[in-house]
């Protein structure tokens, strides 16, 4: 399975923030905002990812992240010179995705649950349709919203509902079997212009071929695109990372417990660091073994 992070946009709702930087390279916490949909790909075992940005973006992601194989994986970054929508991506990616199945995740997308890697490994190894992922939020009407029926079939789904049918935001997590490309071909843009991600899932659900997975109440999903939501997000991962100790969305770690790098590499990378916290950590973890 091939993976792609969208990190395009203009950040328009995080003004004036995001005039200098771009949105996913703002820090939650104590990383990048991009580490944390990054980490997500490399725990369901994907280890072929490309960045879509736009133009101007290219050389700070590639200085951050470079081609990926100090963390054992191979990043490409691909260009949306304008916002034409989440379904974009698999127009402006479909070299890379070729004729395997791919998972999209928003760049501004952070998610922590218990067992999060194996379950998308799992789903990742035989993807039919597409998977969706349901969080129950306060405000569906911001996000696409699922419906799903008594047995758990998912019924409809509606991008920003004026008047929401339930309360089951649809994440920016996608996974998807190849034919996605060949349908976000046939999408034409909606009234803001953009090709609708929520267009392409109803491709899959008319056919019968989606399913929408809720993530449970011990799950936590946040996206950082408004002002309080991004300082809600480095809070709450302030506040995790205090009390136990751990580090979460921590690449180098990750590569390692993934077996992408071996330990000396892993403790490589975080002496490079060293100055700080996370590098610290990164050296410590990799010498506790
Ligand atoms: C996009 C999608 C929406 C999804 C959300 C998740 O909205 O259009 O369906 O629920 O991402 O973050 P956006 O945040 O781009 O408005």
């Amino acid at each position: 399975m091939k993976g792609v992070i969208l990190a395009g946009g203009n950040g328009t709702r995080l003004h004036p923030i995001t005039l200098g930087p771009s949105k996913q390279l703002l820090p939650v916490y104590d990383k990048p905002m991009i580490y944390y949909p990054l980490s997500v790909l490399m725990l369901a075992g994907i280890t072929e990812i490309e960045i879509i940005t736009t133009p101007d973006e290219v050389p700070a992601f590639r200085r951050l992240l470079g081609d990926g194989s100090r963390l054992g994986i191979s990043l490409t970054y691909a260009e949306q010179d304008k916002p034409r929508g989440l379904a974009d991506a698999f127009l402006v990616s479909a070299d890379h995705i070729g004729d395997d199945p791919v998972a999209l995740v928003l760049g501004d997308n952070i998610f922590h649950g218990y067992e999060f890697g194996p379950m998308l490994q799992r789903l990742s190894r035989s993807v039919q349709g597409c998977y969706l992922f349901g969080h129950p939020v306060r405000d569906p009407e911001r996000y696409g919203v699922g419906v799903l029926d008594e047995q758990g079939n998912l019924v409809s789904i509606e991008e920003k509902p004026a008047r929401p049918w339930s309360n089951m935001a649809i994440t920016g997590l996608y996974l998807y079997d190849n034919k996605v490309v060949d349908f976000a071909r046939r999408l034409r843009p909606s009234e803001r212009g953009e090709l609708e991600i929520t267009d392409l899932n109803r491709i899959y659900l008319e056919r019968g071929e989606a399913t929408l997975i809720p993530l449970g109440r011990g799950f936590v999903w946040l996206d950082a695109g408004t002002h309080d939501a991004l300082m809600e997000a480095g809070n709450y991962v302030q506040v995790l990372e205090h009390r136990q100790g751990v580090r979460i969305a921590c690449l180098e770690e990750i590569a390692w417990r993934m077996g992408y790098i071996d330990r000396e590499a892993c403790h490589r990378l975080g002496s490079r660091l060293a100055k700080s916290p996370y590098g610290q950590y990164v050296m410590e973890m990799a010498e506790a073994g």
